[in-house]
């Protein structure tokens, strides 16, 4: 099949919904959305619904592989090896949580938006601090980010099991369990009493 029939195929099924005025978030659809044809047994509503919020979280996750990055080469102090460490461990298990994200949303029909552009225009990621090097400002930096991350995806699991994506909550569900222990991890840096 040609990239041609593809889209024609697209085309057609976008046109359907739209006719049948049953998908709302078509009204939505940006000009370089596309939803390929899949014979996945899941309504095109919510495929594009559901490639649009992993799409979201595929932003915030690079961006966070990426903050990861930052911490791990930038740190300094005498928990250098240890952060620097665990930050390399943290950077791998955020590179599966992103890659799951755009393969879930490659099997729904949809297409991953995952360089480096639409990342930095998409991630609701708080900003990353430039110029900080003591372990427990990384850890605290990294903490905000994660918790930030937390709190959507915990709110994505609901948005995909009402859209009937049972895979996709599960998915979210998964990540957020992940997020929420390495902000154990992270935090456990700055809960310790004097
Ligand atoms: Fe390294």
């Amino acid at each position: 099949m040609g990239t041609g029939e593809v889209f024609d195929h697209c085309d057609r099924e976008l046109q359907l919904a739209v006719w049948h005025g049953r998908l709302h978030i078509l009204a939505q659809t940006d000009p370089e959305h596309v939803m390929h044809k899949t014979s996945i047994d899941l309504p095109l509503q919510t495929r594009d619904a559901m490639a649009r919020l992993l799409n979201a979280r595929l932003a915030d996750t690079i961006d966070l592989s990426l903050q990861i990055k930052q911490a791990h080469w930038n740190v300094k102090g005498p928990n250098f090896i240890a952060l620097h460490e665990l930050f390399d461990r943290l950077h791998g298990e955020a590179e599966a949580y992103y890659d799951d994200i755009a393969e879930r949303v490659t099997a729904l029909g949809g297409t991953a938006y995952g360089t480096s552009k639409t990342v930095a225009e998409n991630s609701t990621l708080p900003d990353y601090p430039a110029n900080i090097t003591a372990g427990l400002d990384h850890v605290k930096a990294l903490a905000a980010s994660y918790a930030a991350l937390g709190k959507v995806v915990r709110a994505d699991i609901e948005t995909a099991a009402g859209a009937g994506d049972a895979d996709t909550a599960d998915l979210f569900t998964g990540l957020s369990r992940g997020l929420d222990k390495t902000l154990w991890f992270l935090e456990a840096h700055l809960q310790a009493k004097a």
